[in-house]
């Protein structure tokens, strides 16, 4: 993310990551706040909230009514009540990464990057799979903010490829493992 980027924010309430990414982007740049609750206005006109629902197929022109141009960034830190079921808390993070990552290969500029929070689990890796097939680099991420015991950790995937390059690479794509974490970051 940088000064003048376009930011779509999924589960952005109560605004915190808004906040952050409006300081990156600037006033040349946007940033688009998107979550099933309302979020108290910020008095910058660059910075705008809608109450939507990810996994709902309108959202998709809702985002794009709001949005100055296709985004250049999506980050996603949508996370589901926490059922206290390891399982089952997984495998709905995992659903609405999927969705955050449908939204943002609709919505992103061939280049774009897209940020998402997920938990570790067996479905992990099927899903990283699928984030490779779209973008030229996938890192895991665990930010100092998240606690070292969680299972809490979030993907980096950068540069979106154009869709012909996506169909290409699709054949040849290596398996990932644990291994290639992590960056500590603030
Ligand atoms: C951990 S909070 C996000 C915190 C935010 N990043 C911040 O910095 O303030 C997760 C958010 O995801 C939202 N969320 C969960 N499911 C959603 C969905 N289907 N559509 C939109 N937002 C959703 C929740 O309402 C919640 O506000």
């Amino acid at each position: 993310m940088k000064k003048g980027d376009v930011v779509v924010d999924l589960g952005a309430a109560p605004g915190g990551w808004i906040q952050a990414a409006r300081k990156i982007v600037g006033k040349t740049g946007y940033v688009l706040g998107v979550d099933l609750k309302p979020i108290e206005p910020f008095p910058w006109e660059y910075v705008r909230t809608i109450v939507a629902d990810i996994t709902e197929p309108e959202t998709i022109e809702q985002v794009l009514t709001f949005l100055p141009r296709k985004p250049d960034v999506v980050i996603s830190d949508a996370s589901p009540n926490i059922s206290g079921v390891w399982e089952v808390d997984h495998a709905r993070q995992i659903d609405l990464a999927s969705q955050a990552l449908e939204l943002a290969l609709k919505l992103l500029h061939p280049g774009g990057n897209f940020f998402v929070k997920v938990f570790e689990g067996d479905l992990l890796n099927d899903f990283v799979k699928t984030v490779k097939k779209h973008f030229e680099e996938v890192k895991f991420v665990k930010p100092k903010a998240s606690r070292a015991k969680s299972s809490e950790i979030y993907i980096l995937a950068l540069r979106m490829k154009p869709n012909r390059e996506v169909k290409a690479s699709a054949e040849t794509e290596s398996p990932c493992s644990a291994n290639e974490l992590v960056e500590d970051v603030e």
